[in-house]
């Protein structure tokens, strides 16, 4: 059964991008390809695509100047998709000294279009826009389609065609409203396509994607797991030298993962803090003490804080005030912590790619403050160390799977930083915390039991404190109900709620009020992101 209704369109990625150094002191693997980004939603989704074919790529601004492209010595370059027209007053245009430095390009959509453009070219609106899937007739199985059926099924999005490619290149394929809908100048190197080779709905699109790399760039597909990590070892080895690290430990993957991949790096120079704000979930922070220090024997400092935390929320009731407060707090304790350790000069973080890509967003509207132990400031006058900067979750899950994590941590869904307090609306009391860990605890142990916890992204109960009457044995009950929220997603970014079986809902239901006193009512949460968002608060 699949929990995931069909989409007609491919999720929305945020995608603006930041100059970046490369990774943590500077490691860049042998191989590297850069993704020029013109502001399309499918940007992340290309470099995603290139690192599945172990080529490790990075999204750089179209207008990266020219030194900066050629001090990363990469082995070719993608242009993404945009929204604009190449025609339209400016329109974001590639230096042309780009198409000098001898790399192989491919160019996706907007990025065919300015090819073309800039090349000698014609590029026009086009008679019948084409969006959705769409047949590609291969007219010349070039490199990209070598071994492909000529009859494809494609991803199409665009408003503007390229009439006439540029001198010395070749038509390659074609659709009905389309006539050029790939080309190629074998001379130069220079590959171009119109649809989206990355997105799901060009099923062979990664094949695509392969052939360009392998077979125009010359990529070996060096870029596994293994060789990242020997890679930061290095890198952090070279960075930290004898000096001392910190790292905020949460119990999540990006945090553990960065813990054991420091910790391999300078061993006993590291020490973690954990800090229990008091808004964990049944029994994590004993595990994930006890795990930790059993699979890396890591330094760890454990902070209880409960008491703390729930005395500046008493009384607070409005999202974004309490997660201000734990955001604060979190911060005062672990400077208090850190400065115990007289030593420290250096902050480990468990930044990830899309953080990076999408700080680099000036217009995103904010819509909840996060708080992450990853988000602790950088004037606390550490240096950071982040060596995950330029991975994506599931690459992490991979890092942390070859480190030797434990399985049921690798796998672990995502928990907010402000843990459960934002998964009680209204205040968040003592009495509250423990009806919503019980219940949340059965949810988790039944999704788990059903097989479904690595189907869906999070599984997760909400205590609404607000009372209902009920009826248990003879008795009236007059208690909170408890929201159950289970939802399936790529990213975050968007979600929908996933249809469980009944079967598994009713044991959920039935388990809850009877094993949790205090609840009398489960309801589910049959809203997607958007319009609502995955947390409550
Ligand atoms: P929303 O509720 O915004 O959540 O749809 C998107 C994803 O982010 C997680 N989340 C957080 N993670 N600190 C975090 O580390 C936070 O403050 C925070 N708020 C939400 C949420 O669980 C979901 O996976």
């Amino acid at each position: 059964m699949s929990l995931t209704p069909q989409h007609p369109d491919p999720p929305a990625f945020l995608a603006a991008p930041t100059p970046t150094d490369p990774g943590a002191g500077g490691a860049t693997p042998d191989e590297l390809v850069l993704v020029l980004d013109f502001g399309a939603q499918y940007t992340q989704l290309i470099a995603r695509r290139i690192r599945e074919c172990r080529v490790y790529c990075e999204i750089l601004p179209f207008d990266t100047p020219l030194d900066v492209i050629q001090k990363r010595n990469p082995v070719g370059l993608v242009f993404s998709g945009g929204p604009s027209s190449v025609y339209e007053p400016g329109a974001p245009q590639i230096a042309p000294a780009v198409y000098q430095m001898g790399l192989p390009i491919l160019g996706i959509c907007y990025g065919m279009q300015a090819m073309a453009h800039d090349l000698g070219g014609k590029v026009s609106a086009a008679t019948l826009k084409e969006f959705g899937k769409t047949q590609l007739d291969v007219l010349d199985s070039t490199v990209l389609f070598e071994g492909l059926n000529p009859d494809l099924i494609c991803w199409m999005s665009h408003g503007d065609t390229v009439e006439e490619p540029p001198p010395g290149f070749r038509v390659s394929a074609a659709t009905e409203n389309c006539p050029v809908a790939a080309m190629y100048d074998p001379d130069r190197r220079f590959y171009a396509v119109q649809f989206h080779p990355e997105v799901v709905h060009t099923p062979w699109g990664t094949e695509v994607i392969r052939g360009f790399l392998e077979k125009v760039c010359g990529t070996h597909g060096l870029w596994t797991m293994e060789s990242f990590i020997e890679q930061q070892v290095t890198a952090i080895r070279r960075q930290v030298g004898d000096s001392q690290v910190v790292c905020g430990l949460s119990g999540g993957i990006d945090s553990c993962t960065v813990a054991a991949l420091v910790h391999k790096a300078v061993g006993d120079q590291l020490t973690c803090i954990f800090v229990n704000h008091g808004l964990l979930r049944k029994g994590e922070a004993e595990d994930v003490q006890r795990r930790l220090a059993a699979a890396f024997h890591i330094n760890l400092v454990y902070v209880d804080a409960e008491e703390r935390f729930l005395k500046r929320l008493e009384g607070v009731t409005d999202p974004e005030r309490k997660r201000k407060i734990i955001g604060e707090e979190f911060v005062r304790v672990f400077e208090e912590e850190s400065c115990k350790l007289r030593d420290a000069t250096f902050l480990a973080q468990g930044t990830l790619y899309p953080d990076v890509i999408e700080s680099g967003t000036k217009s995103a509207a904010k819509i909840k403050t996060h708080h992450n132990v990853g988000g602790l400031p950088e004037n606390m006058n550490l240096k950071l160390v982040e060596p995950l900067r330029f991975l994506f979750k599931d690459e992490v899950r991979a890092v942390a799977e070859e480190l030797g994590l434990p399985t049921d941590m690798v796998w672990r869904q995502p928990f907010p930083g402000p843990g459960l307090a934002i998964r009680i609306t209204g205040e968040v009391t003592k009495e509250r915390l423990e009806l919503l860990r019980a219940s949340d605890w059965i949810v988790i142990d039944e999704i788990k039991r059903s097989g479904l916890y690595r189907k869906v992204w999070q599984s997760f109960a909400v205590l609404v404190p607000t009372k209902s009457v009920g009826v248990m044995g003879d008795q009236r009950t007059y208690a909170y109900p408890i929201v159950l929220r289970v939802v399936t997603s790529e990213d975050a970014m968007t979600a929908d709620w996933a249809r469980l079986p009944y079967e598994v809902l009713d044991r959920i239901s039935s388990r809850i009020v009877n094993e949790v006193p205090g609840i009398n009512r489960v309801v589910l949460d049959i809203t997607s992101k958007p319009p609502a968002t995955i947390e409550w608060e």
